[in-house]
């Protein structure tokens, strides 16, 4: 079996697959997630390695052939942002070889979170909507939130994710719900 592949190794993939833009969130997701892994006891290394590849299935053009992979639910389908969730975690498995269910987990549920949310995935789902490079009012109240209490940063990430999507007048995905539904208080 092929040894596990070294971060310089995910890195340059990632150059190579992802716009300047979406690599830079790519690091900043990274490094989120592995302060939060070090203060919540995730694992560094898990965190690290799900930050880098959260986003992976970025590009749907470079990674068609990945979806003949990936069983997509109507939603993803119908909304094409969601659809790189699942591939992210195809390419996790089938290109770097991921076996560890709580770092596909987290990728996995990166977007659209679920009404099952582990710790890394509460920390990877945090990390995407509140890294460094976001700049939206009321991304510092996440990051706070988060550095106090994992719950309530995961409760402000959804809060604003679900706040945006309402406002742009799309469509939730159900996991969303379900997710707002089983973690609010
Ligand atoms: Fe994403
Ligand atoms: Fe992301």
């Amino acid at each position: 079996m092929r040894r596990s592949f070294t971060e310089a190794e995910i890195k340059k993939y990632l150059k190579a697959n992802l716009t300047a833009e979406k690599y830079r969130h790519t690091l900043g997701v990274t490094a989120l997630a592995v302060q939060l892994a070090g203060r919540y006891g995730a694992g560094v290394n898990r965190a690290k390695t799900a930050g880098l590849l959260h986003d992976a299935g970025k590009d749907l053009a470079k990674n068609r052939r990945y979806l003949k992979f990936v069983k997509l639910d109507r939603y993803e389908k119908e909304i094409k942002a969601l659809r790189h969730n699942k591939l992210g975690e195809t390419i996790a498995r089938r290109v770097f070889k991921i076996k560890d269910r709580a770092v596909l987990s987290a990728i996995r549920k990166h977007s659209t979170a679920d009404k099952n949310m582990g710790v890394l995935d509460k920390i990877i789902y945090i990390a995407d909507a509140a890294e460094r490079n976001r700049k939206f009012k009321g991304v510092q109240g996440i990051r706070k939130a988060a550095g106090e209490d994992l719950d309530r940063g995961f409760i402000a990430a959804l809060t604003k994710k679900i706040e945006f999507i309402l406002k742009k007048g799309k469509k939730i995905h159900p996991r969303s719900i379900e997710a707002w539904n089983r973690y609010i208080r």
